[in-house]
């Protein structure tokens, strides 16, 4: 037996959901470029879920489900009233996920139009939880969700109290779309390898929401931001992204695991970057990120992914660099879900095997004769 390190090229399960062939993203056999410009977020969730994009009165009805399921429980904000601020997002995400399970009777339910149901919720309730966090973090009361608006919309009214600009939300909503699957990423497949025991669907997310936190992984655009930040200005990124380079350190936001042409989600971001910092009137951030971009590409050969340019439009959008993860988790829950749903379907243990390479023949010394 050879262990595989990082199970790179390894084909874990078959699946139906998204694919990534000769660098092409398609979710249901649609590609990412065609849906980041022409789909709404809550038609991808459809496509995600059922395997074909909803007609006008199916998606009426998700609309409605969604909007009907979006508050949660009042025990859960008083529960994260008592977080300690400046604790880590991610993990306050993934604990009040984890307690989500604790106010629903169905919980541990199995049928499949249960774990549907759940699905609805998790996907409803994960922006507002997210907003309520963050409102709670600034010592601001949390705002109920509102209805007859789209999870881009209502996530940004619930984060601000106030009604976003269609420009924010139309930003938003493409983000949203970009983030919402990818195949068999390590948060998917953490999922994956949860819900095969046939545990819950709560559990399965809240298995993925720790995979995603990393920084290799989701909690690269908050990371990117940070080196932003440590940067400061257009004329320091020179040296800055040079130090990193000579050093052998990793520049966050660069390189993908399955992805060596370029990341196909990237140029969205970036050109969401360009045309909003355009609009705002300041691209210092933008021609920042372009200005790495051209140094990490041209000296190691390494593509931004999709992380990378999602730093600057969230920061442009005045969304805090502690929301960034959390924001992809409001948009991958879909993915996460479909793919859970998909496991139950077909559903068997994924249990692998190690390669041992520790010692072997140890005899049991009494502890008096260590
Ligand atoms: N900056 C500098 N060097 C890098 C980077 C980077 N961002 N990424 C890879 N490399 C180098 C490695 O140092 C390594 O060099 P070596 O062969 O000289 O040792 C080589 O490229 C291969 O890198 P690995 O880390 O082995 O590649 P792997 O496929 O295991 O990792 C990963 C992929 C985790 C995405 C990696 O590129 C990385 O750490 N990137 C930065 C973090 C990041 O942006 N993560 C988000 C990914 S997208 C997502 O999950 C949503």
């Amino acid at each position: 037996m050879t262990a595989t390190k990082g199970l790179e090229g390894i084909v874990a399960t078959t699946s139906s959901i998204s694919s990534i062939i000769d660098g092409v993203l398609t979710y249901r056999g649609y590609n990412i470029d065609d849906l980041a410009v022409h789909a709404s977020f809550e038609e991808v969730i459809y496509l995600l879920w059922y395997g074909r994009f909803p007609v006008q009165s199916e998606l009426d009805q998700l609309l409605r489900d969604l909007s009907e399921s979006a508050a949660i429980p009042s025990e859960l904000v008083e529960q994260m009233r008592l977080y300690p601020t400046g604790t880590n997002t991610m993990a306050a995400l993934r604990s009040a996920v984890s307690a989500l399970a604790l106010y629903d009777e169905t919980a541990n339910e199995m049928s499949s139009e249960a774990n549907f149901r759940k699905a609805i919720k998790l996907q409803a309730q994960l922006p507002t939880i997210v907003a309520t966090l963050s409102r709670l973090r600034a010592g601001l009361e949390p705002i109920a969700p509102k209805s007859g608006v789209s999870i881009a919309h209502n996530f940004l009214y619930m984060l601000n109290g106030e009604e976003p600009s269609e420009l924010a939300v139309k930003a938003l909503n493409q983000a949203l779309v970009l983030h919402a699957d990818h195949e068999l990423n390590a948060s998917t497949f953490a999922a994956r390898v949860t819900v095969a025991t046939l545990s819950d669907i709560y559990s399965g997310v809240t298995s993925a929401i720790g995979a995603l936190k990393g920084p290799l992984h989701g909690g690269a655009n908050e990371a990117v931001m940070v080196m932003l930040e440590e940067i400061g200005s257009f004329d320091r990124v020179e040296d800055y992204v040079q130090t990193k380079l000579d050093n052998k350190e990793k520049i966050m936001g660069f390189g993908h695991r399955v992805y060596k042409g370029g990341d196909p989600r990237a140029k969205h971001l970036q050109k969401m970057s360009q045309d909003l910092s355009q609009l705002q009137g300041n691209t210092e951030l933008y021609d920042m990120s372009v200005r790495i971009e051209e140094m990490v590409t041209g000296q190691k050969g390494l593509k931004p992914n999709v992380d990378f340019y999602s730093a600057s439009v969230y920061t442009i959008l005045g969304i805090q660099r502690e929301l960034f993860t959390p924001i992809f988790a409001i948009s991958r829950v879909s993915g996460w879900t479909a793919h859970i749903l998909e496991q139950y379907e077909n559903n068997r243990l994924i249990r692998p095997r190690a390669e041992y390479t520790g010692l072997t023949n140890q005899k049991y010394i009494p502890i008096q004769n260590r």
